[in-house]
């Protein structure tokens, strides 16, 4: 078994990854990133509409408008201060990104372009701005790409194709991770001072998903395993605009565009569930608005989809209806959004500049995840307790500048703000410090887990289980949530767990690119994952952002301004039973801008 040191070892080739390896390698730092996928297919590659900035490029804007958005749209349970950080250094770090090259589209004056996005106005909630900075609708592709060249550039040694499978810690501190090599199957020891997570999210979790196969959670399942908690779990957003079915997404560009979503009357629902800002209210808003229209029978031919208008011809009518003087014409749809009309296209034979789309809401992103402080410091309770080594950043960690639900274009701030503070806090922290000493056998537990699941001779396949897992998260923890459902949900998921651990079977026994074995591991994480949302779900007894129950339709301010801590015994396999869970909800939600702006106190949230 090789092992290998490096001061900071960054887990994840996705923006986050990246910007943190940069500046953790700027800052001095002996930096090795290691990834699963080549680099340049991680899953921030997918990111299409664009980058929230309040850059004012077009129209009047400021980072306290967008802070307020984001706190608004989070349901108020995001912490001020990480939302604080991210309105503000959203500015900086998107300038920066087109310093390195990001070739981001143009005003007539040569400015950045900016374009409406759900959920983001201008002054506290007045009227949509324009704040999404974008390259087409390929965003994320072009900020992967810039920042992939800048490391390159840099220095950074690369470990593509391994796979992380479990973090070290020895006496408290993180002092590493075991990865297996793809191609040959050999485990190798990644010695670390210190090691961020950046693997992304889990939307595998559920059968209709934006979410591309690689998106099983292995970073956060890894932590979980060993004794981190993870936050609010049960806050899960789900995109309005999947393509039906398939759950690609359809990028809110669209309706920032003036795209408008159409029931089966040829209504434009969403007047009647957000008359202020209409198709661009926030996420959670439209799922649900798109959920209720197929539940009383809207949707489109009494099927569970509905469609999602960007021709001109209709684009133009509700234009003219508003009063604006803008129109759009074929060429432009078909400059700004190339991709998504390429997908439907291709997917659906669907030509989105002369027909509707059909879409349905598909699971998307994750606000919860492994806790961190605004430096992408691991904290492990509701002390904010630093654990020593350990960092995480974007989708996988759990800042919570989101809070209960994330605003489009706040993913892509997120990772390159929080990925470029934990670059930062690496390089300090390894400055002047020994490596920590490595435990025993650092691999042995790991060793043996993957040693069982490659000789597992039950009767189940993998892909059985995760079908089942699939379609129980999607009943029972989807969009809209009921005690009885989540408490199916969380029995079939450890029942699930329970064959995973006794009657799984695997044919591929070999060691070179074996992606039974790899995807077998893959389904062992998401299990763990779906359980802790189910649990977590389960637990709090209120409606909030994402958190819709039907038998709590409330929002409980007075209960509920809390995080959710849910932490599992240690232990490396899904443990194939009634685990123990133990959930802690002492963790107060920062309301640092509250206490000096009314405007971000709580209150019943309109669009
Ligand atoms: O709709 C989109 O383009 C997705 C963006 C996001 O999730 O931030």
């Amino acid at each position: 078994m090789k092992t290998h040191q490096y001061e900071a070892v960054v887990v994840g080739a996705g923006g986050a990854g990246l910007m943190a390896a940069l500046y953790a390698s700027k800052g001095g730092a002996k930096v090795a990133v290691i990834s699963k996928l080549y680099p340049t297919r991680s899953h921030t590659g997918t990111a299409q509409g664009g980058i929230g900035a309040a850059l004012g490029n077009l129209e009047e804007d400021k980072p306290l408008w967008h802070a307020y958005d984001t706190v608004k749209g989070g349901d108020y349970l995001a912490d001020q201060n990480a939302v604080h950080v991210l309105a503000e250094e959203a500015i900086d770090a998107v300038i920066e990104l087109e310093h390195m090259g990001l070739p981001f589209d143009r005003t007539p004056e040569g400015r950045i372009s900016q374009r409406r996005f759900g959920g983001h106005t201008s002054n506290f909630g007045e009227k949509p701005v324009r704040r999404a900075c974008h390259a087409a609708d390929r965003t994320g592709h072009m900020i992967l790409q810039t920042l992939y060249q800048q490391c390159i550039k840099q220095n950074v040694k690369f470990f593509d194709e391994f796979h992380v499978i479990d973090v070290i810690m020895n006496g408290g501190v993180c002092v590493g991770v075991i990865a297996v090599e793809l191609g040959t199957g050999e485990l190798h020891v990644f010695h670390s001072k210190a090691t961020l997570f950046a693997t992304g999210g889990w939307g595998r979790v559920w059968s209709v998903t934006s979410n591309a196969h690689s998106l099983t959670g292995d970073g956060a399942a890894v932590a979980f395993r060993r004794g981190v908690p993870m936050q609010d779990m049960e806050f899960y957003q789900f995109h309005p605009t999947g393509i039906y079915r398939m759950g690609i997404l359809i990028t809110e560009g669209v309706r920032g565009e003036g795209g408008v979503l159409i029931n089966n009357r040829g209504e434009r629902f969403m007047e009647k569930y957000a008359p202020n800002i209409k198709d661009l209210a926030s996420r959670d808003v439209v799922s649900r608005a798109i959920y209720l229209e197929i539940r009383e029978g809207r949707g489109i031919k009494g099927k569970d989809y509905v469609y999602l208008d960007i021709t001109p011809e209709t684009v133009n009518r509700y234009l003219a209806e508003a009063g604006e003087t803008r129109r759009l014409d074929r060429e432009t749809v078909e400059k700004k959004l190339p991709d998504i009309l390429d997908f439907c296209r291709t997917y659906l034979g669907v030509d989105p500049v002369k027909e509707p789309m059909p879409i349905q809401p598909t699971a998307h992103y994750a606000m919860g995840g492994i806790p961190t402080n605004v430096d992408a410091e691991v904290v492990i309770d509701d002390k904010w307790t630093v654990l020593p080594g350990m960092y995480a950043a974007g989708e996988v960690a759990c800042v919570s500048c989101h809070g209960a639900n994330r605003l489009g274009t706040n993913s892509l701030v997120d990772l390159v703000v929080f990925g470029r503070r934990g670059g930062k806090a690496m390089a300090e922290y390894v400055k002047g410090i020994d490596y920590s000493p490595l435990p025993a056998n650092p691999a042995a537990d790991i060793e043996a887990e993957i040693a069982r699941i490659r000789g597992s001779k039950g009767g189940t396949r993998p892909g059985v289980l995760r079908s089942a897992m699939q379609k129980t998260m999607m009943e029972g923890v989807g969009v809209f949530r009921e005690e009885a459902g989540m408490q199916k949900s969380l029995d079939t998921i450890r029942e699930l767990k329970s064959r995973f651990q006794t009657d799984l079977h695997i044919d591929d026994t070999g060691m070179k690119f074996n992606t039974d074995v790899i995807e077998a591991w893959e389904l062992g994480c998401l299990l763990d994952l779906a359980e802790s949302a189910a649990a977590s779900a389960l637990n709090r007894t209120e409606s909030r952002g994402a958190h819709s129950r039907e038998d709590f339709k409330q929002r409980d301010d007075e209960k509920w301004m809390v995080h959710t801590l849910i932490s599992r015994p240690q232990g490396l396999a899904p443990d194939g039973g009634a685990a123990s869970f133990e959930i802690n909800t002492n963790k107060k939600v920062d309301q640092s801008l509250a206490e000096s702006d009314e405007r971000f106190k709580p209150k019943v949230r309109s669009y």
